[in-house]
């Protein structure tokens, strides 16, 4: 039974990497930012004045969080992205996703022989016995501009793009650096990852030296 874990930083490929081995392979993908960002979406959707007791209540919504619940394209804004690393220092909260995570890996291997996740912390603490490992990353110019071209610009003047490029630049090292800082699960790749930089390379090349040492062929 096969166990692929992928961490990374925001925008490096992770997650379309996980997509595409998870259609190559036929084991299931979790996306586990979605998780956090689940949670995070329902924490602003409350009023502002009940956000006093963060942890708690984000720990309330994700016990109920259902993996069929979670719908992607809502959930990607940065505001969503950053409320999530926000909460995600909240050892409660870790926990309790954690154990869900845990489940999808032993469900999914029985059912389907394999799974592969995606997040953070997935190869130092969630599957730290994984048969593979990756560390995904890329430059941050690199990354905003991935991000820049997930959104419709194409009716932006070029100053404003640029503009727009720079605020993501922000957006994006302030979560790296909340993420890699935090006490519990830092972002930091496991002793026996694969690091891979993606800022020179598209998916399919990312795809091809995943398979590579999946098959070991490297
Ligand atoms: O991967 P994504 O950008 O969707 O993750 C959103 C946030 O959720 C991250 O910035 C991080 O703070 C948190 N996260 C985490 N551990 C994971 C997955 C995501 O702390 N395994």
């Amino acid at each position: 039974m096969i166990e692929i874990a992928i961490d990374g930083t925001a925008g490096s490929g992770k997650g379309t990497l996980g997509k595409n081995l998870s259609i190559k392979y036929g084991y299931p993908h979790l996306d586990t930012g979605l998780m956090f960002r689940t949670v995070a979406y329902s924490l602003l959707s409350i009023k502002k004045n009940d956000l006093k007791n963060l942890e708690s209540l984000s720990c309330e919504f994700a016990k109920s969080l259902s993996f069929i619940a979670i719908n992607e394209k809502k959930l990607r804004s940065e505001e969503t992205g950053f409320m999530a690393s926000k909460i995600a220092v909240f050892p409660k909260l870790r926990n309790i996703l954690k154990l869900k995570q845990i489940e999808f890996s032993n469900i999914n291997k029985k059912k389907y022989g394999g799974c592969i996740l995606d997040g953070r912390d997935i190869g130092t603490v969630i599957l730290p016995n994984a048969d593979f490992k990756f560390f995904i990353t890329a430059s941050i110019e690199i990354r905003a501009k991935r991000r820049l071209l997930e959104k419709n610009i194409s009716c932006l003047q070029e100053q404003n793009v640029e503009c727009m490029l720079q605020s993501i630049i922000k957006d994006i090292s302030r979560r790296d650096k909340v993420d890699k800082s935090r006490l519990i699960s830092p972002l930091v790749p496991a002793k026996d990852a694969f690091i891979i930089d993606t800022s020179m390379i598209d998916p399919n090349e990312l795809m091809s030296i995943v398979v590579k040492v999946i098959e070991g062929r490297n």
